[in-house]
């Protein structure tokens, strides 16, 4: 018996490894010719683990040299997740309009985000959380307004309880930020201040960003074949979960609650009852998830579970991403006081004369400007346009990107680059700022959309690029507006005293971003 097992464990090995080098081999093949930048990792990836260190500490100078050496030929570089083709701009304009069936964002996101582990798997296969937020959400940012003035006033309110009108007071910016952010966004996930003011609540979905990341990053260092045990054992695998429960634990009965209303009110319709009810329905994700699922035939997207799990794809997107602009916003408005003047006077003549309206932030052309360089001079990561491949793209210059490709452009050193931007090192506010167009709007000229901070033309790349860009750019410009208006119109605040420079960003991997733990002092502006 024992000799047969040991040939048949020989032969399974034999199969493994000749699996391993056919994926290898057609890994190398698909990019032979093309140059690389960073350390290769070899065909028996032998130097794997340097080239991932590499780019860890310095993926921002690998990308830099790939941009200033490679304008026209995409190259490789080892990322610490994938292989990745790196598209330099020319060709970005072939492929950014491309549907989702041949290059995708989502595919590319859930693959990085371990969705099959994660449960983030839900969003695949569907684009109703994607829809709701560029219908729904966008088309009531009107209506929506006051309601978001009334939480992000509520927890500014309670973030700087403490600050008076006669000394200032030292606050993390990060946390009166992220409070602010936090609440507007839970307000729009649940439209139940029950729910949505809940602490518990607010804590679970404020962190779960992290909790995500965490896990992922955990993940990573995992061989992928123990991946399926691992996520059960690992602390980080616990919380994850139980941040899920949490949430759906307070969502779930609410969802059923209003699915038995609805059919309620269908049989009373079909029964000959015209009552409607006085308030329309709740204006938030939920209900629009609800509501798009069944208008798509019902099915698994209409189960509760089902709608959390995208509830928790649009809180992954929404809050982080908004709450990290508006850090980044405070401390440039800290570095230059001139600016924060200049804000200043811009939000009072505006809201004084259109009071808190949405069409009032839309006149906002400096703040535009303003939050439009913050996001040039301080990337949001050292890539962008990341997608998966999904069927074979010939570019004009021949080269086929193959099926299964990762590819991704260098939109942080594209930032940088004279030829694009003068003096590109340079914090300059009004950089995107032309009076005489801005006046035209105003007096209900065309809008010069490229100059909008929630543009996405002219390669700018904080919400993305083309056709896949960020759906949400349009509600997260005006809830930060809103919150820099509310901050500006009722506090001052400032660096501790001898500090003038805002604090450097991060960059690790390919991620970027503000120091969190930094203070600032606030003190209430008098009547
Ligand atoms: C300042 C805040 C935000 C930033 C910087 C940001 C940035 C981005 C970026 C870079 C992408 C990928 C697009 C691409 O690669 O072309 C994206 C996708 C997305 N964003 Fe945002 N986002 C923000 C706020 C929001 C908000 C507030 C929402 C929802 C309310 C949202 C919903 C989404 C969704 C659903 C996607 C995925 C779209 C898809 O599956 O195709 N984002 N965002």
């Amino acid at each position: 018996m024992a000799p047969i097992m040991t040939f048949w464990s020989a032969l399974g090995g034999v199969a493994l490894l000749l699996l391993w080098l056919g994926r290898r081999l057609s890994s190398r093949r698909r990019f032979a010719g093309l140059p690389r930048v960073g350390i290769d990792p070899g065909f028996l990836g032998l130097q794997m683990q340097a080239a991932k260190d590499e780019f860890f500490h310095h993926g921002q100078q690998l990308l830099e040299h790939g941009y200033a050496k490679y304008k026209d030929t995409p190259y490789v570089t080892q990322t610490c997740d994938n292989e990745r083709l790196v598209i330099p701009d020319r060709f970005i304009e072939e492929l950014k309009n491309l549907p989702d069936t041949q290059i995708s964002f989502k595919e590319e996101l859930l693959e990085r985000f371990m969705g099959k582990y994660t449960k983030l798997d839900a969003v695949r296969g569907t684009t109703i959380h994607r829809d709701i937020v560029r219908f729904q959400l966008t088309k009531s940012l009107g209506n929506l307004l006051p309601q978001m003035k009334e939480e992000a006033q509520l927890a500014l309110d309670n973030a700087l309880g403490g600050c008076n009108s006669k000394e200032f007071t030292p606050i993390k910016a990060s946390s009166m930020v992220f409070a602010a952010i936090g609440q507007i966004t839970s307000r729009r996930v649940i439209d139940d201040p029950q729910v949505s003011r809940d602490p518990v609540w607010l804590k679970t979905i404020m962190g779960f960003t992290t909790s995500l990341a965490t896990f992922c990053i955990t993940m990573r260092t995992i061989s992928s074949t123990l991946r399926p045990i691992a996520r059960f054992t690992i602390p980080s695998g616990r919380k994850l979960r139980s941040d899920i429960a949490q949430v759906t634990m307070f969502l779930a009965p609410l969802i059923r609650k209003r699915q038995q209303q609805q059919q309620q009110q269908n049989l009373n319709s079909a029964a000959g009852d015209q009552t409607q009810k006085e308030d329309g329905p709740p204006q938030d994700f939920v209900q629009w998830l609800a509501e798009a699922a069944q208008a798509q035939g019902g099915g698994r997207d209409t189960e509760p579970e089902a709608i959390v799990i995208k509830i928790l794809f649009l809180i992954v997107a929404a809050m982080h991403s908004s709450a990290v602009t508006a850090i980044h916003a405070v401390y440039d408005l800290c570095a230059h006081p001139e600016t924060m003047r200049d804000l200043r006077e811009e939000a009072r003549a505006v809201l004084g004369a259109h009071g808190w309206t949405h069409s009032a932030l839309l006149r906002l052309h400096r703040m535009d400007s303003f939050l439009k360089e913050g996001g040039r001079a301080n990337s949001a990561g050292i890539v962008s346009f990341q997608r998966l491949v999904l069927s074979p793209i010939r570019l004009s210059n021949g080269f086929v990107i193959p099926a299964g490709t990762h590819i991704c452009a260098a939109s942080d050193a594209r930032s940088r680059d004279p030829a694009l931007y003068e003096a590109p090192l340079e914090f300059r506010p009004l950089r995107f700022y032309h009076p005489l167009l801005r006046e035209a709007a105003d007096g209900g000229g065309e809008v010069d959309a490229a100059n909008l901070f929630s543009s996405v033309a002219n390669g700018d790349s904080w919400f993305g690029v083309g056709r896949q860009a960020c759906p949400g750019r349009w509600y997260a410009s005006a809830q930060i507006k809103l919150v820099l208006c509310l901050l500006l119109t009722e506090y001052e605040f400032k660096f501790p005293d001898g500090q003038t420079a805002r604090p450097k960003n991060w960059v690790k991997d390919e991620k970027t971003g503000p120091d969190m733990e930094q203070m600032i002092w606030v003190r209430r502006l008098r009547g």
